[in-house]
């Protein structure tokens, strides 16, 4: 009798050990990579011109638009950024998970992108120079396209916005990021805002006395991490550049998002995040 019930509690902790792993899984799969959350933030920025203040700019980064991410997710999300009639739509790299044949598919999802009252801009990210990063004709293939749907790439370029300098950085790992061919040229009193896809290019040399934002992504945040332990896997040399604001070296500050998309259909503790700042002087 005593074997019987002991039995039975047995069978019943291994069937909740079961459900639970289970349910665990169908959630880091099916359930967060697709539930982004909408992180509103402050934008501090010296000599901030006045007509800029209390502007908006959101920030969607990594999106990975190709085979491993739901087009009707992006879509989705697109619709939702547009819905906020944001001044400036600024993009952190990682358009797509992009091959030889993404440059259509490309073209179908970002002809649906939400464009900025003021500007659209972005940079490239690694995995927008193929799968190995090292194919400058695919990224150069995505100029175009991404420019017919109203997103200027800056690469190593810095564009005026109402009086704020937007410099965009190329990718480090495709060995395109080079700051100084542009920061040299630029007046560093003039206010400015970076951006840069990989954190790691805060520590990198070349940026002229730089202090402000940089805004990135890359990391994705880790995509899936225990509750109160930092990421375990994370594609960055400093490790201290997982996400969300983080004093850099030599006065800068990074701003990194935990991205839209995903590389791996998983994510866990690490929600996608679409940033929503409002710019104020500083
Ligand atoms: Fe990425």
């Amino acid at each position: 009798m005593v074997n019987r019930s002991r039995r039975r509690f047995l069978w019943k902790g291994v069937g909740s050990t079961v459900a639970l792993a289970a349910g665990t899984g169908l959630y880091t799969w099916r359930i967060e990579p697709h539930w982004v959350e909408f992180v509103e933030r402050v934008l501090p920025i010296v000599n901030l011109p006045q007509a800029l203040a209390g502007r908006t700019l959101v920030q969607l980064s990594d999106l990975h638009v190709g085979p491993r991410v739901d087009d009707d997710y992006v879509l989705g999300v697109f619709d939702r950024v547009r819905a906020l009639a944001p001044d400036i739509v600024a993009f952190t790299g990682d358009f797509t998970e992009n091959h030889r044949w993404m440059a259509a598919h490309a073209r179908r999802v970002y002809s649906r992108v939400p464009v900025g009252r003021l500007a659209t801009v972005g940079v490239f990210g690694n995995h927008d120079y193929g799968p190995d990063w090292r194919s400058p004709e695919l990224a150069a293939d995505l100029v175009p396209v991404l420019a017919d749907c109203g997103i200027r790439v800056l690469r190593n370029e810095v564009v005026d916005v109402a009086g704020l300098d937007v410099v965009g950085l190329d990718d480090l790992w495709a060995k395109r990021f080079q700051p100084a061919v542009v920061l040299a040229y630029r007046n560093a009193a003039k206010p400015a805002l970076v951006l840069s896809h990989n954190p790691d290019t805060a520590d990198e040399p070349g940026w002229l006395g730089y202090e402000g934002w940089i805004l990135s992504g890359h990391t994705h945040g880790g995509q899936c991490k225990p509750p109160f332990l930092p990421p375990p896997v994370i594609p960055v040399r400093n490790r201290r550049y997982t996400s969300g604001e983080i004093d850099a070296t030599g006065g800068r500050r990074l701003y990194i998002s935990r991205g839209v998309g995903h590389s791996l259909m998983v994510r866990f503790n690490v929600r996608p995040e679409v940033t929503v700042f409002t710019l104020q002087r500083a």
